[in-house]
């Protein structure tokens, strides 16, 4: 081809961009002009590396922080995927089929999959004694304080699901507000010694509670277990879509705190006199799964199931 010919494919390309840049009005020349001046995507910049890099500001010099800091920067990283994956099922509302269902609770489960099987990185991965230096000047932060673990709970279940098992039961038919007002993990932070709100979950609730109680109203009818209700029973009973959310159910409600708890042994229990919780909770009594009660979807296992839920096998 003569170097003046124009491939008709670039032409048929060409005109298919300028009818996008005329659509909105746009001088389509100008644009063209622009992409001879245009960089280059580089990783560095599309990533974002050195924003990225410049994230961890430890409070102190002791090395292990930096572990601490970064393993907390992945989680969080990975609760943004899952809740990624959830608003593209609550966007297919009117139209979700159990295939789409399936294949995001899959990419959900992979990614608590990892985070489950990482953890060894808090457990094993720190020096205890360093640990336990850096983290007094933490005091009050804890993970407790991290929104988007409450917000892959409210999307995923209803509300009343996630009362204080203690008066689950009173409150199964209250209102919204009644059942946020006693949710597990507010009357689950209080402080050891004086049973008050530990400053950890009052500092939350300033920051968050008003972006998670909208997000409760606007998932009371769009959350992962009223999605699978809404779906033809035929798909409902697709055993593959059945285990997908049991498997997530499982991973976020008994694995995943149990491998967190194991940390929380690691560091914090030593006799005679436990170390306190940087949150302050009583945290022997508050974290392990078997006391929580968690379960996002109970309609789908059996009365020994949930009886022995958060035991060891
Ligand atoms: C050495 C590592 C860790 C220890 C010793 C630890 C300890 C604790 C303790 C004692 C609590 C109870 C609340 C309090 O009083 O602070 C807690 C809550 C929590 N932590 Fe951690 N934690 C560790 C790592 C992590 C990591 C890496 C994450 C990831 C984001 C995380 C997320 C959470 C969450 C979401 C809660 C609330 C759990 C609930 O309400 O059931 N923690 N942690």
């Amino acid at each position: 081809m003569s170097e003046h010919l124009i491939d008709p494919e670039v032409i048929e390309l060409v005109a298919k961009l300028k009818t996008k840049y005329d659509k909105n009005g746009q001088d389509f020349k100008a644009y063209l002009e622009g992409l001879i001046y245009q960089e280059y995507t580089s990783y560095w910049d599309y990533i974002q590396i050195d924003t990225l890099l410049s994230l961890q500001k430890p409070k102190t010099d002791i090395p292990d922080e930096q572990i601490f800091i970064m393993y907390h920067q992945i989680t969080e990283l990975y609760f943004k995927l899952t809740l990624h994956e959830i608003n593209q099922l609550k966007a297919k509302k009117n139209e979700l089929n159990a295939e789409f269902f399936v294949a995001r609770l899959k990419r959900m489960n992979s990614y608590f999959k990892n985070l489950i099987h990482s953890f060894e990185i808090m457990i094993d991965g720190m020096e205890p004694a360093q640990f336990l230096k850096f983290r007094m000047s933490l005091l009050p932060a804890s993970g407790f304080q991290s929104a988007q673990y409450r917000m892959i709970e409210i999307c995923a279940t209803p509300i009343s699901n996630l009362v204080s098992h203690t008066v689950r039961e009173d409150l199964k038919s209250a209102g919204l507000e009644q059942q946020f007002e006693k949710i597990y993990w507010k009357s689950g932070a209080t402080e050891l010694s004086s049973g008050k709100k530990t400053l950890t979950l009052t500092q939350f609730e300033e920051k968050y509670a008003f972006e998670l109680l909208r997000l409760a109203k606007e998932s009371e009818d769009n959350n992962l277990w009223k999605l699978y209700l809404s779906l033809p029973e035929s798909e409902q009973q697709k055993s593959e879509l059945k285990e997908a959310l049991k498997e997530f159910d499982k991973s976020v409600n008994i694995q995943w705190p149990l491998m967190h708890y194991k940390s929380a042994v690691r560091y914090l229990q030593k006799s005679p006199a436990d170390i306190a919780a940087t949150g302050g909770t009583n945290w022997q009594k508050y974290l392990p799964p078997r006391f929580q009660l968690r379960v996002f979807f109970p309609d789908l296992y059996s009365q020994e199931e949930l009886s022995n839920w958060g035991k060891p096998n």
